[in-house]
């Protein structure tokens, strides 16, 4: 509590400098109080008059951000039948009569409905609509416990309903924390205008997006976020692609709880110094999942079994990709690819960007510059490489020359998106990046102009509708067949964006208040209204069910509409699960498809900011992810790109790409030191190949994260609460890159743990204190765990190859010489492999100079088998005269190793063993 004062003291201190107010105090008395005001007229142009008439309270302040117009303390709902049983509680809620209904633009609903259900006993739901009249509600299924956890002492929390205002309580019992307090004035439930505030446990707060942050613990100065899904590239408070009402709270307990809003509508959310969180959203009902952890990687695992876990990407995927927007030709691309492969430089996946296509429309080939690209693509795949074409979801309609069979059976299937009958029977028409036919693009023209003068009409496919998914697929299926092979598919655009606003010509038929709703989060443009680079709020989408609803409601919810039938068109068609990226998500989207984070900028703050997103999506249950590499728009620099490379080479999804008429920025686009830097650190990543993927597997069967942020393994040090310039892989591998301009010292936290530097293999002599890595430019530090074995592989020029390699151990000993690990193993690329039990699992362990594998699932085939190669032993301390390997059913054999005493490094050599890992084995040496 004593800290708590002194936080909230401190933070006084810096608003009032930041005020130019003198501290004292009267302002420390002020500030107890005003912790609990909730902003009344978050919208813009409030004064005392608009204020009073909604019944708050006016009081202008010095505090920079903080709301002058507030609720008064029982402004809300008041509770009325409580209704406990063994698996909830259920509530009637009626608006508190004392206050003028709070949104005249929008229909209050006065009486509601409270249901609370115990879905387990570190999980529960809290939904509250309107029981007369249904409401939209979010159509994506979740995966939710088939019965509550009735029983008591099993849950891990208590809940409390308080009465004026109403409000929930959920109380952790093992601390008597609250940890959600939604008994806080202000709760408002209309038609177009829906609110709820809680108070927060603490000060650390992590999540809620999609938006750019400057760090990944949220700063709690009242700063709110709009959250709608745009073709907004990431930049600060702008919302971007996709939409993720969930965050994770730390305790003062030091547990960490996640929480989800499902709503699908535009929202916003405040991060308030009380500290709590407002969450405003324009539709739907509040229908919120808690989940307890109560370690930060419990939340996620426990989050992403109710959203649905990650997909598991082919193994290939996991290697290095090469990008650009604007090739001009095949050549191009074949010249990049043979380049690469003279520098030595790992890679594994060549892109086409919208070029390939002839006018950029989908499921065409550009036969004048790209007509080589079939036979290039075999000859690259014969090579072992791979490709991944993009594909945006908007169809051309203009095409006058014969037809066009994207469009054509699109319309004989009744695909596309139009307006509610009564209204039209016309497809809602929009522009993206299709041309017209025989037109010549002039590109010095202003954009709107060649929007107008060049770009054909579109249609958007609604992926809701079953036979929409069936339609796609055919797509991509006959594309691949007759057209050109690809092992991946990349959607864009799919929030969905669209060069005119709503449609062509601009005007949005029917209900305004749906394309300019009373209440506005604050977006990017959001004075142009909320179809702004979208299509009209009042087009009609019809669901599985056959359930009309508006595109209001369900905007948020089209990249994901799109993804699921993308991969299942991917899977049938190729046979194999590759791999689909997407750029707009929302919870659950991860079972398909992994996530880029869109078109950043080729500038040093978006290095950091790109570690933040990649957390970020961690813990959303999206762990495919990364940024461009080298940044999208704007010219890269050597440096900045040389750094970048080294970052991006951690990225779990690591492509270089930038926009079109840019200079090149791939690693042999600047000369030999350049390519030796990305090569080296390529070949790192290459070689951890095998705990990267033993990590996917780990997040697809457990919902574990990969890239992990350091609080999420020490949890209880709060040092690590705010780190976000480094990043963990997983338990084990520590990143700490360089992410400024002229540095060549690193300054990086070594948590409390035996730590051994990746390079040297020598053990780090500090732990728990902030030290400065020597970081020259060739170099990104790179530590590991004691405690931990990761396997590893040889790096070759792409994964087909290095796949063949030994497999390589490891083992870096914790301060009692034991260590701990496992892998995973498939075949790479087959479909549902887990579920198959088609794989090789095998765990190792450590302890007093003895290594042991034991293997609890071996399904794999035996083309795909491994053997044993190389094991790196890191921190044994006496000298080692003798390794042996044993095998059940065989003569202990000899091993040849090497040890060295400075580093303490035993390296033991298996390979000529031919050994195959599917057979238990140990491998002891003495210690004399
Ligand atoms: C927008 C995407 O975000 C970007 O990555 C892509 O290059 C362009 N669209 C062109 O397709």
């Amino acid at each position: 509590m004593a800290v708590w004062t002194v936080y909230l003291s401190l933070c006084l201190l810096i608003a009032l400098s930041a005020s130019g107010l003198e501290p004292g105090k009267d302002y420390k008395v002020n500030w107890e109080a005003k912790s609990l005001h909730f902003d009344c007229y978050p919208e813009a142009g409030s004064d005392q008059a608009k204020c009073e008439a909604r019944g708050c309270i006016w009081e202008p302040s010095g505090i920079p951000n903080a709301p002058w117009c507030y609720y008064a303390e029982t402004h809300g709902y008041v509770t009325s039948n409580i209704v406990e049983t063994a698996s909830g509680i259920t509530v009637d809620i009626e608006r508190n009569t004392d206050f003028p209904s709070q949104r005249s633009q929008s229909r209050d609903i006065s009486k509601l409905r409270v249901e609370i259900t115990f879905l387990s006993g570190k999980s529960l739901r809290w939904k509250i609509f309107d029981p007369a009249n249904a409401r939209f509600e979010v159509p994506v299924p979740l995966e939710l416990p088939s019965t509550p956890e009735t029983e008591e002492n099993n849950r891990l929390y208590r809940v409390q309903i308080q009465n004026k205002p109403f409000g929930i309580q959920v109380i952790r019992k093992s601390s008597e924390e609250i940890i959600w307090d939604s008994a806080v004035p202000g709760f408002t439930f209309s038609d177009q205008f829906l609110q709820i505030s809680t108070r927060l446990p603490s000060n650390y707060v992590y999540g809620v997006g999609e938006t750019e942050h400057p760090s990944y613990n949220h700063d709690l100065n009242f700063h709110t976020y709009g959250l709608f899904a745009k073709d907004q590239p990431p930049g600060y408070k702008l919302n971007s692609y996709g939409l993720h009402p969930f965050h994770m709270g730390l305790e003062k307990s030091k547990n960490a709880h996640g929480v989800l809003l499902l709503n699908s509508n535009a929202m916003d959310v405040t991060f308030l110094p009380t500290p709590a969180l407002t969450y405003r959203t324009i539709g739907g009902i509040l229908d919120f999942y808690m989940v307890m952890g109560p370690t930060p990687e419990a939340v996620v695992q426990q989050y992403t079994e109710i959203i649905g876990r990650p997909v598991l990407p082919a193994y290939w995927s996991l290697g290095f990709q090469l990008c650009r927007y604007g090739y001009a030709n095949d050549a191009e691309i074949a010249d990049l690819y043979n380049d690469m492969k003279a520098a030595k430089i790992p890679y594994d996946v060549q892109y086409s960007d919208i070029e390939y296509m002839e006018r950029q429309m989908d499921f065409t080939l550009d036969k004048e510059n790209f007509k080589g690209l079939p036979a290039l693509v075999d000859s690259m795949r014969a090579e072992g490489m791979r490709f991944i074409f993009i594909l945006d979801p908007a169809i051309a309609a203009n095409e006058t020359k014969g037809s066009y069979p994207a469009f054509d059976t699109g319309i004989e299937k009744d695909v596309f998106i139009k307006w509610p009958p009564k209204l039209s029977d016309d497809i809602v028409w929009g522009k993206v990046w299709p041309d017209y036919p025989d037109i010549t693009v002039d590109n010095s023209l202003d954009w709107d102009t060649q929007v107008k003068l060049f770009r054909a009409f579109v249609a958007f496919p609604d992926f809701f509708k079953k036979s929409t998914a069936e339609w796609w697929g055919e797509q991509i299926k006959d594309y691949y067949n007759n057209v050109m092979k690809f092992d991946g598919l990349w959607i864009d655009m799919n929030e969905p964006a669209s060069f005119v606003h709503g449609t062509v010509g601009e005007k949005c038929l029917g209900d305004q208040t749906l394309e300019n709703p009373p209440y506005m989060p604050p977006l990017e443009s959001s004075h142009r209204g909320l179809n702004h680079k979208t299509m009209c709020m009042n087009s009609e989408q019809i669901l599985e069910d056959g359930t009309r609803v508006k595109h209001y409601d369900v905007h948020n919810l089209y990249g994901l509409s799109h993804t699921k039938p993308t991969y299942d068109a991917l899977l049938s068609t190729t046979g194999k699960r590759g791999v689909v990226i997407t750029r707009s998500t929302y919870p659950s989207s991860g079972r398909w498809a992994g996530h880029w984070l869109g078109d950043n900028y080729s500038r040093w703050d978006q290095l950091l900011k790109s570690i933040v997103g990649m957390m970020e999506f961690s813990i959303f249950g999206i762990p495919y992810t990364g940024a461009d590499i080298c940044g999208f728009f704007n010219p890269a620099e050597y440096e900045m790109c040389l750094r970048w490379m080294q970052l991006g080479a951690f990225y779990p999804f690591s492509r270089n790409h930038n926009t079109i008429n840019m200079p090149r920025q791939d690693p042999v686009a600047w000369g030999s030191e350049f390519a030796a830097v990305s090569r080296d650190v390529l070949n790192i990543r290459y070689t951890l190949l095998p705990y990267l993927n033993t990590l996917m597997y780990e997040a697809h069967a457990h919902g574990n994260t990969v890239v992990r942020p350091l609080l999420h393994e020490f949890v209880t040090d709060e040092n690590t609460w705010k780190i976000d310039r480094q990043f963990l892989w997983g338990p084990a591998l520590l990143i700490t890159p360089a992410l400024d301009p002229g540095v060549t010292v690193v300054r990086g936290y070594v948590p409390n743990a035996r730590w051994y530097d990746y390079h040297t293999g020598e053990a780090v002599g500090v732990r728990g204190q902030f030290v400065d890595m020597e970081t020259p430019l060739w170099k990104i530090n790179l530590h590991v765990r004691g405690g931990h074995i990761l396997p590893w592989q040889k790096a070759e020029n792409n994964t087909h190859y290095s796949r063949l390699n030994p497999l390589g151990l490891l083992v870096a000993l914790d301060d009692g010489g034991s260590a701990h690990g496992s892998l995973f193993w498939d075949d790479g690329e087959g479909i549902d492999t887990v579920q198959n039990k088609r794989f090789l699992l095998t765990t190792f362990t450590v302890s007093s100079g003895v290594l042991t594998s034991v293997v609890p699932t071996d399904g794999l085939a035996e083309a795909d088998r491994l053997t044993l190669g190389l094991v790196k032993v890191w921190g044994v301390s006496p000298r080692v005269t003798r390794v042996t390997l044993s095998v059940t059913g065989q003569p202990d054999a000899d091993l040849p190793f090497t040890y060295n005493a400075e580093v303490q490094e035993l390296q033991i050599d298996a390979t000529s063993q031919s050994h195959t890992i599917e057979k238990p084995f140990t491998i002891s040496w003495n210690e004399a």
